[in-house]
């Protein structure tokens, strides 16, 4: 394995810090790319953090932060070669044009966020031998005050994006996969990983708005007077999917939603945690995407616009 890659990673969320937990656990090299300027990064340059695993086993990680005024102050400082930017959709393109001066020619960047990925303007930002790689993950962990809980196991499923992935070598994508298998695994491997984000759009779709708007946990979503809502919503995602190709059936997409729905019924979703918390919410990357693609069908999805009008409204209410 090429272990002595070292893998930076992006932001103290609650994602990228399982990642780089469960990496350090392994004794593997991690770096965070922290942009805030805190106390106690100003005067040391580390970060500590307490992880707790999903048997509840406790244990203290220190990281070494890396951005673009440790670039400026420490000149010899390497250029990042391997990225993970496990941020909120509406952050990765400043996120990338942030990066960019700082990552070497070739280096990998493997982004992994809800909702549907921009992937042709994420491509844009990156020079031609620079790989982007997309991963998509229903591992669930929770931000605390000092650190980072595993709370959900998931999958995750990795795809290389753009040509320059695409031609990596057999031996050079089994090292990314199993680094980030031990990050955020079981990582599979897909040529297409359209399918998968539709699966999670679809999910997502319903799950989030509604337990936003409700105020609930994902459990309330199994009361019956939620049951008519819920079908509309996931009748007009899968029209919208077969306009764009993509086979999702209705039956088996609602017993999924409900099976999340149960196995998941003490969470709170990431958008009512957004909507509580007062920070902006993924929604246009889920049902506004649903809209984007609907328009250019020239269909119309009255629930899902519905939906969205009522989450950017309280988003606003809460601002
Ligand atoms: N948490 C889960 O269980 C879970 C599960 C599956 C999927 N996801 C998805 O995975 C993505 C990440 O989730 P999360 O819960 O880890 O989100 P999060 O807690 O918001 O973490 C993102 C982190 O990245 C930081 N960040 C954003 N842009 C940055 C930049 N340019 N430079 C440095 N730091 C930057 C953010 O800082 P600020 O706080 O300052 O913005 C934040 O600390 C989301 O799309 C989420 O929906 C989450």
């Amino acid at each position: 394995m090429n272990e002595l890659v070292p893998l930076t990673i992006v932001g103290q969320g609650a994602i990228g810090l399982l990642a780089a937990c469960q990496l350090q656990r392994q004794r593997l090299p991690v770096q965070l790319w922290l942009r805030h300027n805190e106390s106690n990064l100003r005067q040391t340059g580390k970060l500590s953090v307490d992880f707790t695993d999903l048997s509840g086993q406790s244990t203290s990680h220190i990281y070494t932060s890396v951005n673009a005024s440790v670039f400026t102050t420490a000149p010899a400082t390497p250029l990042i070669t391997r990225i993970v930017i496990p941020v909120k959709a509406y952050a990765v393109l400043p996120c990338l044009a942030e990066l960019q001066p700082y990552l070497s020619s070739q280096a990998q960047l493997i982004i992994s966020h809800n909702g549907m990925p921009e992937l042709e303007a994420y491509q844009q930002q990156l020079k031609a031998e620079q790989a982007l790689w997309f991963l998509s993950t229903t591992q669930a962990a929770l931000r605390s005050a000092s650190g980072v809980q595993h709370t959900g196991i998931g999958q995750s499923t990795l795809a290389a994006i753009n040509p320059t992935a695409r031609k990596q070598s057999a031996s050079q994508q089994q090292a990314l996969l199993q680094q980030l298998t031990l990050a955020l695994g079981p990582v599979t491997l897909t040529a297409d990983i359209l399918p998968v984000l539709w699966q999670k759009l679809a999910i997502n779709a319903v799950i989030n708005p509604i337990t936003a708007l409700h105020r609930c946990r994902n459990g309330e979503l199994a009361a019956p007077e939620l049951a008519p809502l819920i079908s509309a919503l996931l009748r007009e995602v899968c029209l919208v999917a077969a306009a764009e190709g993509m086979d999702l059936t209705y039956a088996s997409n609602l017993s999924r939603v409900y099976q999340v729905i149960e196995a998941t019924k003490a969470n709170k979703s990431s958008m009512l945690q957004d909507i509580e918390h007062g920070r902006p919410t993924e929604i246009n990357a889920i049902t506004g995407y649903l809209l984007r693609c609907a328009a250019r069908h020239k269909l119309t999805l009255p629930h899902n616009e519905r939906l969205l009008a009522q989450v950017q409204q309280l988003a606003q209410g809460q601002s």
